[in-house]
């Protein structure tokens, strides 16, 4: 008998309740919204209210909100966004002390009781997040990935969709490196079906769509208050999407790097393939001299915040 997969989301705020409304609509599995005691209202209202919606729009999920870590047992897929978001004026790095610390409780959480499973760490910052993650689970390094690539790529997308006067879906790019002020455009790959952006566009206006992509996280949070979070979790469900049917989609993504592109023990934003194995290989790309620079300065950077973990 075939049964249904078991989404286990780690928080229950902006971005686990899309997460849990994608999955749920999208028929992954059974979804559970997971956050701490003191807001387990929270995930049980959003769990009660999705499970509402599906009767409206008439799909079949079953969504629970728990704060027990038993709940969380066994699951196929698990998504984390537990910790605190940006407010205006900070970066993704002033989060370190305060998410590392939930992480490092969160891992300790699910290391027995999900063995299995395909994680997809979304907390901030990203690079240092899913390193702590992997380190504390000791699982392995196919099976925890982090989401960032997906959201800078599409970001990117989106503005040269723009500046082009070209549909969003017939642009192709790829943002590497780590998910802060260091992440690397790689314009050299982006395309409007198969035509480089370069012919269609002056060199001063792509550098500014760079410039606009690097701080696309930074934008929302200064109209909003609060970090992004219908694209993060679409960015995330796609990733989870591809384990669970074994898509093989080739995605930029946060993976544990032994040795690729000449960096070791680090996570950091690489074209993989994801499918049933999880991240199922590494994709090495020819990159410019400039471009390899620009990656070297980003691992540069997401070591120094791997470094900084350690002494907390
Ligand atoms: N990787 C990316 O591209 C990307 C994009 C946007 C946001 N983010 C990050 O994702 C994270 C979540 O963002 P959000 O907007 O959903 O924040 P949010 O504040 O709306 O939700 C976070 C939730 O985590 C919960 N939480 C705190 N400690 C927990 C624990 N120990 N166990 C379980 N849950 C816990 C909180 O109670 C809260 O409900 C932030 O760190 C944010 O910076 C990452």
């Amino acid at each position: 008998m075939p049964r249904r997969n078991k989404i286990v989301l780690i928080g229950a705020g902006n971005i686990g309740g899309e997460l849990a409304a994608l999955a749920a609509r999208r028929e992954l599995g059974d979804v559970v919204l997971f956050d701490i005691p003191e807001k387990v209202g929270v995930a049980q209202g959003k769990a009660l209210d999705l499970e509402q919606n599906g009767a409206v729009l008439g799909y079949d999920a079953s969504i629970t909100g728990s704060s027990s870590w038993d709940d969380c047992a066994g699951a196929d897929v698990v998504i984390i966004t537990a910790g605190v978001p940006r407010k205006p004026g900070m970066s993704r790095d002033d989060l370190l002390s305060i998410n590392l610390k939930i992480m490092r409780g969160v891992g300790e959480n699910l290391r027995g009781r999900c063995p299995g499973a395909f994680v997809v760490v979304v907390s901030n910052p990203l690079d240092a997040m899913v390193y702590e993650l992997k380190k504390v689970t000791g699982f392995a390094r196919e099976k925890v990935v982090g989401m960032a690539g997906v959201l800078d790529s599409a970001r990117l997308q989106l503005f040269l969709a723009r500046a082009a006067g070209v549909a969003v879906k017939d642009v192709r790019a790829m943002v590497l490196g780590g998910h802060g002020d260091t992440m690397v455009p790689v314009t050299s790959y982006c395309t409007v079906n198969g035509i480089p952006v370069t012919q269609l566009m002056a060199a001063d206006k792509l550098a500014a769509i760079v410039e606009r992509t690097r701080n696309g996280g930074g934008e929302i949070v200064k109209l909003m208050g609060t970090s992004a979070f219908y694209a993060p979790a679409a960015a995330a469900i796609q990733m989870a999407e591809s384990y669970l049917k074994d898509q093989k989609r080739l995605v930029p993504a946060a993976a544990y790097l032994e040795g690729e592109y000449g960096y070791k023990d680090l996570y950091m934003g690489v074209p993989v393939v994801i499918g049933a194995g999880g991240v199922e290989r590494v994709v090495i790309i020819q990159l410019s001299a400039e471009e390899k620079t620009m990656l070297d300065k980003s691992a540069a950077a997401v070591r120094e915040l791997i470094e900084a973990s350690k002494k907390l």
